[in-house]
């Protein structure tokens, strides 16, 4: 039984025109225009229990639209979503207690309040049993380094320093389910690894179900098993990250290190896209020839020194799905 379940997901808004001048001012007395956006469109997937799935795409595809029709916030336009046998918008206070939720963007905890002043809130909201309060809180200070900044009200938190308050926030009352709305937003290279690390283990120790939306792909790379790309509303790719570089990534890259400085290089269905002193880089796509044919075509030609095949970085890959799209 799947913990989440999305099917024919679509939320569209109205927005009206806005419109100036002498025909605006009568605007009230003639229907008003509005476009429609297809935020999100004809959506489906579904999660098992205690997977960890990346959901990216390019801004505006409609991640945190999705995000927030799973978390209750938003009504659906139309089709359905089940979240342990809840409707999240209908049954919001339910589902509410059994999610943990993370915008990036924005805390959700009380600015002027110290940290600690907010986690107390946090537990008499969700009426967390003090027991289970003091473990967790304990637990989350120790992994992530809490205790120097518990007194400090949050407007005076670094970004990094915040985050890893909210995430605390968002599982004080141990939920299933973790929405993670770019979490790594913002932060440095040490403070974003430390939100991967500890997503990784909250995900394999306490069998939280995670789904993250992020635009660094080093997220999805380091933490996700699964991928879902949105682009424009809809679906375009829902898999392994291994399966997506097989599917899409086509083009290989041979790095070659030459005996000599040949002068001239000239290679039958390979591109030369760089040249640095002996070393040259090769790219081919890997439906057309293959590696061992490059190979051979190279050794009869020049003499080699070293050579290494390299795959398509996830980056390239996605970058050309939201540039071209999948069809
Ligand atoms: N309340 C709203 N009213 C009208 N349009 C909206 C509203 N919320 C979102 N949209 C539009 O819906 C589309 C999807 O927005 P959404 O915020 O879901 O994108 P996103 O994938 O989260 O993008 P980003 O990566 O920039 O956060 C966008 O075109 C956005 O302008
Ligand atoms: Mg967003």
């Amino acid at each position: 039984m799947p913990i989440i379940t999305v099917e024919h997901l679509s939320k569209h808004f109205k927005v009206y025109r806005r419109r100036t001048g002498f025909w605006g001012n009568l605007s009230s007395t003639v229907a008003r225009q509005h476009d429609i956006i297809r935020a999100v469109d004809d959506v489906n997937f579904s999660l098992e229990r205690g997977e960890l799935v990346g959901y990216i795409g390019a801004n505006g595809a409609g991640k945190s639209t999705t995000i927030k029709m799973l978390t209750g916030i938003l009504v659906p336009t139309s089709g359905h979503i089940d979240v342990m046998g809840l409707t999240p918008y209908r049954h919001r206070k339910e589902n509410t207690r059994r999610i943990g939720v993370v915008f990036g963007q924005r805390t959700q905890l009380w600015w002027d309040l110290p940290v600690i002043d907010s986690f107390e809130l946090l537990k008499h909201i969700y009426e967390i049993p003090q027991n289970l309060y003091k473990q967790n809180l304990e637990f989350f200070s120790e992994l992530l380094q809490l205790r120097p900044f518990l007194s400090t009200p949050v407007r005076r938190l670094s970004l990094g320093q915040r985050m890893r308050c909210d995430l605390t926030a968002a599982l004080l009352h141990d939920p299933e389910i973790l929405y993670l709305d770019e979490p790594t937003i913002g932060l440095d290279v040490v403070a974003k690894e430390q939100v991967r690390q500890f997503l990784r283990q909250v995900n394999a120790e306490r069998q939280v179900t995670v789904i993250l939306t992020t635009h660094d792909l080093n997220d999805v790379e380091k933490v996700c098993q699964r991928l879902i790309i949105i682009d424009s509303g809809k679906i375009i790719y829902d898999g392994g990250i291994d399966a997506l570089k097989e599917r899409y990534g086509k083009t290989r890259m041979l790095i070659i290190d030459l005996a000599q400085g040949y002068s001239d290089i000239q290679l039958e269905g390979v591109d030369l896209i760089r040249r640095d002193g002996n070393r040259i880089w090769l790219a081919f796509d890997r439906d057309t020839i293959s590696a061992s044919e490059v190979i051979t075509q190279l050794t009869a030609r020049y003499e080699i020194q070293d050579l290494t095949i390299s795959e398509p970085e996830i980056e390239e890959i996605v970058r050309r799905i939201y540039e071209l799209g999948v069809h």
